[in-house]
């Protein structure tokens, strides 16, 4: 996997019982899922369409930092998915835990909000990347 974006939990970021809000973690994948469809898909125009099932699988506190990772794994005629996981990254030792992980899936769209096609050629070699 890729490392996308890296953040550091903030006082802001903590919700009632003393951990990362979700919804922190949720716009953090987000946002640096589809800077990557952006970036593999050659345009800005990429919206969110699926969550999978979204597993936090330990707490994140203040002070942390939190890596974030993407992998596209299938692209079709409009759409990319992309596997990501958050990993919170301890700076004594480097080792990283998974604490969050799930599956986007992005469409293209034009000016109005409809899906279009992905550009033919970059289709063309992300099938030729995955073989
Ligand atoms: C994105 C949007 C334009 C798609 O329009 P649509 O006409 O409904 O098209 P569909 O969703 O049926 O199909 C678009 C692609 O999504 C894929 N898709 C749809 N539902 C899916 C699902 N449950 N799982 C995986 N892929 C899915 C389709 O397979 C298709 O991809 P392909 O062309 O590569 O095969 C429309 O759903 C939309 O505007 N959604 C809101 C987007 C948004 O605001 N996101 C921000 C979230 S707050």
């Amino acid at each position: 996997m890729e490392l996308l974006m890296t953040k550091v939990c903030m006082t802001k970021d903590i919700g009632v019982h003393g951990n990362l809000f979700g919804g922190i973690m949720l716009s953090w994948i987000d946002e640096a899922a589809v800077a990557m469809s952006n970036r593999i898909c050659k345009t800005p125009n990429m919206v969110t369409r699926k969550m999978t099932e979204i597993l936090f699988e330990r707490p994140v506190k203040v002070g942390h930092t939190i890596n974030i990772y993407g992998k596209a794994v299938t692209m079709g005629t409009t759409s990319i998915a992309l596997n990501v996981e958050a990993r919170r990254y301890n700076v004594y030792t480097t080792e990283e835990d998974v604490v969050c992980r799930t599956q986007i899936v992005f469409v293209r769209i034009d000016e109005e909000g409809n899906k279009i096609p992905i550009a033919g050629e970059v289709r063309r070699k992300f099938a030729e990347e995955q073989g």
